[in-house]
């Protein structure tokens, strides 16, 4: 067993009543009270007693001195974890041995394995992220909901989940029709064949603009919308024409961040499932009629009313997510449905999730909204409209261009398609990294500098590491030194492999608050304690065989919980940089 914390909460928790008869606590509970102090000093791990004192009626010194009396006796922890009691506390020392024995090995023999669980085992997860809107900019906000996205996906999988990842791919509504009426008044199919999304995005642009003069182009897009889900066939083809042009742009970013899709059904897949959940509504009485719109009244429940047709019948966003949901449950059977976007849409998702709630659908408490923060850079916020906007495209770029400079001056041997491919996955690992290291829900200010600093808590650094770790195992298999588990003799060693011992809960817990920072931070840490060693304790320069052994058998070991830390928030690993 590798988890310590679990095997010190179940030694607590049956020794408990030893102290207090009428007393019972839950190796669960107690595992939640269990902290890894900050200064390590207090121990490798800690009890603050404290919170037993209600439960036992007794002072927190007296409880820790109870307990550690009580396990002693019991035999549980003995030869692998030492206890002391400071205070209200009693604090736990993890003992060489037992990492020797019971968490190196483990380790070695999953290899990339290690910290994955089970836990889904026969359970499909749906995960609806990225989802960028067609002919709009795919901007910088989309990179939440992109690598977010894809990271819960990596985050489940990892743990026995069967995932279906679905780009649900704004390509309807009445944007579409903005974008015909604006093609057939000032487009150029020549010129948006050759610069793309921007061209689209340039029409979109002016088409606000000019509708700012003209009021009368709002109703003509309406219309041009309404022949288009009429079935119109040559607003269909321009309608397809878009998605195309747009789709050859994303798939370079997609492509470029390591992402692919299990579907690419977007809004206008469901526009032949609507009618039937309308009607449902109908049925159930759920719609009303509100200034020729048909809405379902969520007052009740403290929200605004949920819209479901617009007065000329087309259908709105709510509409076709309330379809997608209907489908994906008889599709795929989920056991939960995840939608990650911007906290700006929480309301939206609020809404419709108690609509299918009020259509009875017993999947309706499945449904999960994962939101996440505002990106700004330098500060500034980020509009849509105005065309203001930072592009996903170009801040990868840029990432990449500044890290193939940064190549040329710190290792100048790389070069040609090696450093080419090198310069992508540490830029676009660089902006990935920077990103996931915010707590989701906060907003965030990108800063590209901070990204890119190979001696910050960066993804270049996190990358440098695991490609250290590569290097010394390329070095001792030159040398024919095999990793083997012999005898912890530092105090780094020691730390390092409680860290990792740490792999496997930190996965639960970003799979159970939907959290990929939770494992930035812990790949900081991993870093942060092997670079300690590496410092201060020689691997193949190690005079005892022994000692050189042990010591390649940790660095192996790291770089499995790198390597697999690092693509559960997908970044690439480079064995070289
Ligand atoms: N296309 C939307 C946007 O860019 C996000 C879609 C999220 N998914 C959903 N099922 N509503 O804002």
């Amino acid at each position: 067993m590798t988890n310590i914390k679990k095997l010190i909460a179940d030694a607590c928790a049956s020794s408990i009543g030893t102290i207090n008869p009428s007393a019972s606590v839950s190796s669960d509970t107690v595992m939640s009270y269990l902290e890894y102090p900050p200064d390590r000093a207090m121990g490798d791990i800690a009890l603050p007693c404290f919170k037993f004192s209600r439960e036992l009626r007794m002072a927190p010194p007296k409880i820790a001195e109870g307990l550690s009396a009580a396990i002693n006796n019991s035999g549980a922890l003995s030869g692998k974890v030492d206890m002391s009691v400071v205070g209200g506390y009693l604090n736990f020392r993890v003992a060489e041995e037992y990492l020797r024995s019971s968490v190196l090995p483990v380790i070695l023999e999953l290899g990339e394995d290690y910290g994955g669980s089970d836990e889904g085992k026969g359970k499909t997860v749906v995960l609806d992220y990225s989802s960028p809107n067609v002919a709009k900019p795919f901007h910088i906000g989309h990179l939440g909901s992109t690598v977010i996205g894809h990271s819960l996906k990596k985050l489940h999988e990892f743990c026995g989940y069967k995932c279906v990842g679905i780009n649900h791919l704004g390509d309807w509504g009445t944007q579409f029709g903005k974008m015909i009426v604006a093609y057939r008044k000032w487009g150029d199919r020549e010129v948006i064949e050759a610069g793309g999304v921007d061209e689209l995005v340039a029409l979109y642009v002016r088409f606000h603009e000019e509708a700012e003069k003209d009021a009368a182009l709002e109703d003509e897009a309406r219309a041009e919308f309404h022949k288009l889900e009429e079935g119109d066939p040559d607003n269909l083809a321009l309608w397809r024409w878009f998605i195309d042009v747009s789709f050859k742009e994303y798939n370079v970013t997609y492509k470029q961040l390591g992402i692919e899709f299990d579907s690419y059904a977007g809004e206008s897949f469901y526009t032949d499932k609507m009618p039937e959940q309308v009607e449902l509504l109908r049925e159930k009485g759920l719609l009303k009629l509100d200034d020729g719109a048909s809405i379902v009244d969520l007052s009740e429940y403290g929200m605004p009313p949920c819209l479901i047709l617009r007065s000329d019948g087309s259908t709105l966003y709510p509409t076709r997510d309330i379809a997608a949901a209907v489908y994906r449950a008889r599709t795929y059977d989920f056991d939960k449905c995840i939608y990650v976007t911007a906290a700006a849409q929480s309301l939206h998702f609020a809404q419709w999730f108690r609509v299918v709630e009020l259509m009875g659908y017993p999947w309706a408490d499945r449904l999960v909204h994962v939101p996440y923060g505002m990106v700004s850079i330098g500060g500034e916020k980020l509009a849509t409209r105005t065309g203001n906007v930072i592009l996903l495209k170009d801040l990868l770029k840029t990432a990449i261009d500044k890290v193939s400079d940064i190549i040329t001056t710190k290792n100048p041997s790389l070069e040609g398609e090696e450093k080419r491919e090198i310069s992508e996955a540490v830029g676009v690992g660089a902006v990935i990294f920077h990103y996931l290291l915010n707590n989701r829900i906060r907003d965030m200010s990108f800063s590209m500098e901070d990204a890119l600093n190979f001696d910050g808590n960066t993804g270049p650094y996190a990358m440098y590491t695991y490609a250290r770790t590569c290097s010394i195992k390329r070095r001792a298999e030159a040398d024919g030194v095999v990793p083997s588990c012999g005898t912890i003799t530092t105090e780094e060693e020691r730390q390092l492999l409680i860290t990792l011992s740490r792999f496997g809960e930190v996965v639960k817990g970003a799979v159970q608050e939907y959290e990929p920072s939770l494992v930035t931070r812990y790949i900081l840490d991993v870093c942060a304690d092997f670079n300690r060693f590496y410092h201060d304790c020689p691997i193949l320069n190690a005079e005892d065989e022994g000692v050189k052994s042990t010591r390649l058998a940790i660095t192996t070991a790291v770089n499995s919980v790198l390597g697999r830390a690092l693509s559960l928030i997908c970044i690439r690993k480079t064995e070289k940089i």
